[in-house]
Protein backbone atom coordinates (compact mmCIF):
# COMPACT_ATOMS: atom_id res chain seq x y z
CA UNK A 1 0.00 0.00 0.00
CA UNK A 2 1.73 3.20 -0.86
CA UNK A 3 1.99 6.39 1.21
CA UNK A 4 -0.36 9.21 1.33
CA UNK A 5 1.10 12.03 -0.60
CA UNK A 6 -2.18 14.49 -0.96
CA UNK A 7 -5.39 15.12 1.39
CA UNK A 8 -7.80 16.99 1.85
CA UNK A 9 -8.77 18.60 5.70
CA UNK A 10 -12.44 19.46 5.59
CA UNK A 11 -12.56 22.49 8.54
CA UNK A 12 -9.95 24.74 9.52
CA UNK A 13 -11.23 24.72 13.56
CA UNK A 14 -8.99 23.79 16.19
CA UNK A 15 -9.13 19.91 15.09
CA UNK A 16 -9.35 20.53 11.30
CA UNK A 17 -5.96 23.26 12.08
CA UNK A 18 -4.08 20.70 13.98
CA UNK A 19 -4.67 17.83 11.47
CA UNK A 20 -3.82 20.24 8.54
CA UNK A 21 -0.73 21.11 10.46
CA UNK A 22 0.66 17.36 11.62
CA UNK A 23 0.12 16.29 7.57
CA UNK A 24 1.35 18.87 6.08
CA UNK A 25 4.36 19.02 8.48
CA UNK A 26 4.78 15.02 8.07
CA UNK A 27 5.08 16.13 3.87
CA UNK A 28 1.56 15.53 2.57
CA UNK A 29 0.28 17.97 0.23
CA UNK A 30 -3.06 19.00 2.18
CA UNK A 31 -5.51 21.12 0.81
CA UNK A 32 -7.55 22.99 4.04
CA UNK A 33 -10.99 23.78 3.15
CA UNK A 34 -12.91 26.45 4.90
CA UNK A 35 -16.36 28.24 4.16
CA UNK A 36 -14.51 31.69 3.58
CA UNK A 37 -11.60 33.08 2.85
CA UNK A 38 -11.26 35.15 5.98
CA UNK A 39 -12.00 31.69 8.14
CA UNK A 40 -9.20 29.84 5.86
CA UNK A 41 -6.93 32.82 6.49
CA UNK A 42 -7.29 32.43 10.24
CA UNK A 43 -6.78 28.68 10.05
CA UNK A 44 -3.51 29.82 8.85
CA UNK A 45 -2.13 32.24 11.09
CA UNK A 46 -3.14 29.32 14.04
CA UNK A 47 -0.68 27.10 12.80
CA UNK A 48 1.88 29.47 11.48
CA UNK A 49 1.36 30.32 15.34
CA UNK A 50 2.24 27.00 16.28
CA UNK A 51 4.60 26.21 14.30
CA UNK A 52 6.25 29.07 15.56
CA UNK A 53 5.99 27.58 18.93
CA UNK A 54 7.48 24.56 17.61
CA UNK A 55 10.83 26.44 16.32
CA UNK A 56 10.72 28.31 19.76
CA UNK A 57 11.12 24.94 20.96
CA UNK A 58 13.21 23.74 18.51
CA UNK A 59 11.39 20.64 17.63
CA UNK A 60 11.61 22.32 13.90
CA UNK A 61 13.57 24.62 12.63
CA UNK A 62 12.28 28.51 10.19
CA UNK A 63 12.95 26.30 6.61
CA UNK A 64 10.61 23.40 8.11
CA UNK A 65 7.84 25.94 9.31
CA UNK A 66 7.99 27.37 5.70
CA UNK A 67 8.43 24.50 3.88
CA UNK A 68 4.85 23.26 6.21
CA UNK A 69 3.09 25.90 5.27
CA UNK A 70 3.86 25.75 1.72
CA UNK A 71 1.99 22.80 1.45
CA UNK A 72 -0.82 23.81 3.14
CA UNK A 73 -3.49 25.51 0.18
CA UNK A 74 -6.76 26.30 1.04
CA UNK A 75 -9.87 26.21 -0.39
CA UNK A 76 -13.51 27.29 0.16
CA UNK A 77 -14.62 24.82 -2.62
CA UNK A 78 -14.60 21.38 -1.63
CA UNK A 79 -15.37 19.95 -4.85
CA UNK A 80 -12.00 21.78 -6.12
CA UNK A 81 -10.06 20.29 -3.10
CA UNK A 82 -10.92 16.83 -2.80
CA UNK A 83 -9.89 16.38 -6.73
CA UNK A 84 -7.03 13.89 -7.02
CA UNK A 85 -6.24 13.35 -3.31
CA UNK A 86 -5.84 9.67 -1.59
CA UNK A 87 -7.12 10.42 1.85
CA UNK A 88 -10.34 13.70 2.64
CA UNK A 89 -10.77 13.77 6.56
CA UNK A 90 -13.62 15.94 7.52
CA UNK A 91 -13.29 18.21 10.79
CA UNK A 92 -16.51 20.24 10.68
CA UNK A 93 -18.53 20.72 13.44
CA UNK A 94 -20.43 17.95 15.15
CA UNK A 95 -23.71 18.14 13.47
CA UNK A 96 -24.77 14.63 12.31
CA UNK A 97 -26.89 16.44 9.32
CA UNK A 98 -23.90 19.02 8.57
CA UNK A 99 -21.43 16.15 8.23
CA UNK A 100 -23.71 13.97 5.92
CA UNK A 101 -24.15 16.81 3.15
CA UNK A 102 -19.98 17.34 3.61
CA UNK A 103 -20.09 13.43 2.89
CA UNK A 104 -22.09 13.30 0.09
CA UNK A 105 -20.82 16.70 -1.61
CA UNK A 106 -17.03 14.78 -0.87
CA UNK A 107 -18.00 10.77 -2.40
CA UNK A 108 -19.46 12.84 -5.38
CA UNK A 109 -16.11 14.68 -6.21
CA UNK A 110 -13.46 12.51 -4.42
CA UNK A 111 -11.25 9.62 -6.65
CA UNK A 112 -13.23 6.34 -6.25
CA UNK A 113 -10.27 4.59 -4.51
CA UNK A 114 -9.97 7.78 -2.05
CA UNK A 115 -10.70 6.60 1.48
CA UNK A 116 -12.95 8.87 3.65
CA UNK A 117 -12.20 9.87 7.46
CA UNK A 118 -14.05 11.88 10.10
CA UNK A 119 -12.56 12.89 13.04
CA UNK A 120 -15.96 12.67 14.55
CA UNK A 121 -15.76 12.32 18.46
CA UNK A 122 -19.33 11.44 18.81
CA UNK A 123 -21.08 10.16 15.69
CA UNK A 124 -21.57 7.24 14.65
CA UNK A 125 -19.29 6.20 11.54
CA UNK A 126 -21.12 3.33 10.23
CA UNK A 127 -23.83 5.64 9.88
CA UNK A 128 -21.88 8.14 7.97
CA UNK A 129 -20.32 5.93 5.86
CA UNK A 130 -23.98 4.80 4.73
CA UNK A 131 -24.48 8.33 3.41
CA UNK A 132 -21.76 7.61 0.82
CA UNK A 133 -20.95 5.27 -1.75
CA UNK A 134 -18.16 3.54 -0.54
CA UNK A 135 -18.66 2.59 2.89
CA UNK A 136 -15.79 -0.62 2.75
CA UNK A 137 -13.25 3.06 2.60
CA UNK A 138 -15.26 5.35 5.23
CA UNK A 139 -13.39 5.43 8.68
CA UNK A 140 -12.68 7.42 12.04
CA UNK A 141 -9.78 8.94 11.81
CA UNK A 142 -9.70 10.50 15.74
CA UNK A 143 -7.29 12.72 16.70
CA UNK A 144 -7.16 14.63 20.46
CA UNK A 145 -6.03 18.29 21.47
CA UNK A 146 -4.07 19.55 20.64
CA UNK A 147 -3.18 17.71 17.38
CA UNK A 148 0.40 18.36 17.07
CA UNK A 149 1.50 17.11 20.52
CA UNK A 150 -1.14 13.90 21.47
CA UNK A 151 -0.04 10.96 20.42
CA UNK A 152 -3.38 8.79 19.82
CA UNK A 153 -5.05 8.34 16.53
CA UNK A 154 -8.46 6.04 17.74
CA UNK A 155 -9.53 4.72 14.56
CA UNK A 156 -12.64 4.34 13.77
CA UNK A 157 -13.77 0.82 12.24
CA UNK A 158 -17.46 1.17 10.93
CA UNK A 159 -19.38 -1.89 10.26
CA UNK A 160 -18.47 -2.29 6.30
CA UNK A 161 -14.79 -0.27 6.94
CA UNK A 162 -12.77 -2.75 4.84
CA UNK A 163 -9.47 -4.38 6.42
CA UNK A 164 -7.42 -2.76 3.65
CA UNK A 165 -8.68 0.60 4.62
CA UNK A 166 -8.13 -0.24 8.39
CA UNK A 167 -4.57 -0.55 7.35
CA UNK A 168 -3.86 2.22 4.90
CA UNK A 169 -4.99 4.51 8.22
CA UNK A 170 -2.70 2.38 10.34
CA UNK A 171 0.08 3.16 8.51
CA UNK A 172 -0.61 6.81 7.63
CA UNK A 173 -1.30 7.61 11.56
CA UNK A 174 2.28 5.88 12.21
CA UNK A 175 3.44 8.28 9.23
CA UNK A 176 2.36 10.88 11.05
CA UNK A 177 4.43 10.13 14.42
CA UNK A 178 1.25 9.44 15.81
CA UNK A 179 0.17 5.69 17.29
CA UNK A 180 -3.23 4.57 15.55
CA UNK A 181 -5.62 2.67 18.37
CA UNK A 182 -7.64 0.60 16.50
CA UNK A 183 -11.55 0.33 17.86
CA UNK A 184 -15.56 -0.77 17.07
CA UNK A 185 -18.05 2.24 16.26
CA UNK A 186 -19.95 1.89 19.58
CA UNK A 187 -21.00 5.02 21.08
CA UNK A 188 -18.19 7.52 22.15
CA UNK A 189 -16.01 4.70 21.10
CA UNK A 190 -13.61 3.93 23.52
CA UNK A 191 -11.80 7.18 24.25
CA UNK A 192 -15.02 9.38 25.40
CA UNK A 193 -16.56 6.23 26.61
CA UNK A 194 -14.25 6.30 29.21
CA UNK A 195 -13.44 9.97 29.33
CA UNK A 196 -16.72 11.59 29.42
CA UNK A 197 -18.29 9.50 32.27
CA UNK A 198 -15.25 10.97 34.53
CA UNK A 199 -15.91 14.57 33.63
CA UNK A 200 -19.37 14.31 34.31
CA UNK A 201 -18.60 12.84 37.68
CA UNK A 202 -16.17 15.38 38.54
CA UNK A 203 -19.05 17.83 37.92
CA UNK A 204 -21.03 16.52 40.23
CA UNK A 205 -18.48 16.65 42.76
CA UNK A 206 -19.31 20.50 42.00
CA UNK A 207 -23.19 20.24 41.98
CA UNK A 208 -23.23 17.95 45.24
CA UNK A 209 -20.71 19.95 47.15
CA UNK A 210 -17.87 17.34 47.68
CA UNK A 211 -15.18 19.84 46.68
CA UNK A 212 -14.80 23.27 44.46
CA UNK A 213 -13.20 22.51 41.01
CA UNK A 214 -10.10 23.56 42.02
CA UNK A 215 -9.74 20.85 44.51
CA UNK A 216 -10.98 18.33 42.42
CA UNK A 217 -8.36 18.88 39.54
CA UNK A 218 -5.90 18.96 42.16
CA UNK A 219 -6.95 15.75 43.60
CA UNK A 220 -6.63 14.27 39.63
CA UNK A 221 -3.13 15.66 38.75
CA UNK A 222 -1.05 15.17 42.09
CA UNK A 223 -3.15 11.69 42.91
CA UNK A 224 -3.44 10.09 39.27
CA UNK A 225 -0.87 12.22 37.24
CA UNK A 226 -3.40 13.63 34.89
CA UNK A 227 -1.87 16.76 32.74
CA UNK A 228 -4.95 18.67 33.39
CA UNK A 229 -7.74 17.69 35.98
CA UNK A 230 -11.29 16.84 34.90
CA UNK A 231 -12.72 20.44 35.24
CA UNK A 232 -9.83 21.97 33.38
CA UNK A 233 -9.76 19.73 30.35
CA UNK A 234 -13.84 20.01 30.25
CA UNK A 235 -13.43 23.80 29.66
CA UNK A 236 -10.46 23.04 27.12
CA UNK A 237 -12.73 20.57 25.49
CA UNK A 238 -16.00 22.76 25.28
CA UNK A 239 -18.27 22.25 27.81
CA UNK A 240 -21.08 22.38 25.01
CA UNK A 241 -18.80 19.52 23.53
CA UNK A 242 -18.76 17.60 26.43
CA UNK A 243 -23.01 17.34 27.27
CA UNK A 244 -23.36 16.50 23.77
CA UNK A 245 -21.20 13.34 23.52
CA UNK A 246 -22.74 12.12 26.91
CA UNK A 247 -26.57 12.76 24.95
CA UNK A 248 -25.02 10.29 22.48
CA UNK A 249 -24.14 7.85 25.42
CA UNK A 250 -27.06 8.54 27.14
CA UNK A 251 -29.20 8.02 24.32
CA UNK A 252 -26.49 5.88 22.54
CA UNK A 253 -26.47 3.19 25.53
CA UNK A 254 -29.94 3.86 27.43
CA UNK A 255 -28.15 3.55 30.59
CA UNK A 256 -28.39 6.36 33.17
CA UNK A 257 -24.99 6.23 34.27
CA UNK A 258 -24.45 8.31 31.68
CA UNK A 259 -27.02 10.86 32.62
CA UNK A 260 -25.30 14.11 32.04
CA UNK A 261 -24.94 16.44 35.45
CA UNK A 262 -27.41 18.96 35.75
CA UNK A 263 -25.22 21.80 36.49
CA UNK A 264 -23.45 20.89 33.30
CA UNK A 265 -26.95 21.57 31.42
CA UNK A 266 -27.14 24.57 32.93
CA UNK A 267 -23.81 26.02 32.34
CA UNK A 268 -24.30 25.15 28.57
CA UNK A 269 -27.62 26.80 28.66
CA UNK A 270 -25.91 30.25 30.25
CA UNK A 271 -23.41 29.65 27.52
CA UNK A 272 -20.37 29.39 29.51
CA UNK A 273 -18.67 26.82 27.22
CA UNK A 274 -14.86 26.98 28.99
CA UNK A 275 -11.83 28.53 27.30
CA UNK A 276 -13.69 29.52 24.34
CA UNK A 277 -16.33 31.66 25.67
CA UNK A 278 -13.70 32.80 28.45
CA UNK A 279 -15.82 31.24 30.92
CA UNK A 280 -16.68 27.60 32.39
CA UNK A 281 -15.37 25.91 35.64
CA UNK A 282 -12.58 29.01 35.58
CA UNK A 283 -12.30 32.10 34.16
CA UNK A 284 -9.67 32.59 31.16
CA UNK A 285 -8.91 36.29 29.49
N1 LIG B 1 0.85 23.08 18.69
C1 LIG B 1 2.12 22.72 18.87
N2 LIG B 1 2.69 22.49 20.08
C2 LIG B 1 1.90 22.67 21.16
C3 LIG B 1 0.54 23.06 21.07
C4 LIG B 1 0.03 23.27 19.76
N3 LIG B 1 -1.26 23.62 19.55
N4 LIG B 1 0.02 23.15 22.31
C5 LIG B 1 1.01 22.82 23.17
N5 LIG B 1 2.14 22.55 22.48
C6 LIG B 1 3.41 22.05 23.03
C7 LIG B 1 4.17 23.08 23.81
O1 LIG B 1 5.01 23.85 22.98
C8 LIG B 1 4.99 22.23 24.78
O2 LIG B 1 6.13 21.68 24.11
P1 LIG B 1 7.37 21.04 24.97
O3 LIG B 1 6.88 19.74 25.54
O4 LIG B 1 8.43 20.85 23.95
O5 LIG B 1 7.68 22.05 26.03
C9 LIG B 1 4.04 21.07 25.07
O6 LIG B 1 3.09 21.04 24.00
C10 LIG B 1 3.33 21.28 26.37
O7 LIG B 1 2.67 22.55 26.35
P2 LIG B 1 2.82 23.68 27.47
O8 LIG B 1 4.18 23.65 28.08
O9 LIG B 1 2.32 24.96 26.88
O10 LIG B 1 1.73 23.33 28.54
P3 LIG B 1 1.51 22.03 29.37
O11 LIG B 1 2.74 21.34 29.75
O12 LIG B 1 0.56 22.47 30.41
O13 LIG B 1 0.73 21.06 28.34
C11 LIG B 1 -1.14 20.21 27.21
C12 LIG B 1 -0.41 21.46 27.65
C13 LIG B 1 -0.32 19.47 26.16
C14 LIG B 1 -2.45 20.68 26.58
C15 LIG B 1 -1.35 19.29 28.48
O14 LIG B 1 -1.94 20.01 29.50
C16 LIG B 1 -2.20 18.09 28.18
O15 LIG B 1 -1.73 17.09 27.66
N6 LIG B 1 -3.50 18.18 28.54
C17 LIG B 1 -4.47 17.13 28.29
C18 LIG B 1 -4.98 17.29 26.89
C19 LIG B 1 -5.99 16.27 26.54
O16 LIG B 1 -6.41 15.43 27.32
N7 LIG B 1 -6.46 16.34 25.28
C20 LIG B 1 -7.49 15.47 24.79
C21 LIG B 1 -8.80 16.18 24.87
S1 LIG B 1 -10.10 15.17 24.28
C22 LIG B 1 -10.12 15.43 22.62
O17 LIG B 1 -9.37 16.18 22.06
C23 LIG B 1 -11.04 14.66 21.78
C24 LIG B 1 -12.45 14.51 22.12
O18 LIG B 1 -13.06 13.69 21.49
C25 LIG B 1 -13.17 15.30 23.11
Amino acid sequence: MKKIRKAAVIGGGTMGNGIAHVFSMHGITTHLVERNLELAEKALETISGNLDRMVGKEKIDATQKEETLDRIVTFTDIVKAVDEVELVVEAVSENFDLKKEVFTEIDRAAPAEAILASNTSSISITKLAAATTRADKFIGMHFFNPVPVMKLVEVVKGLQTSAATVAAIEKTARGLDKNPVVVSDYPGFVSNRVLMPMINEAIYCVYEGVAEPEEIDQVMKLGMAHPMGPLRLADFIGLDVCLDILHVLHEGFKDPKYRPCPLLVKMVEAGRLGDKTGEGFYSYD
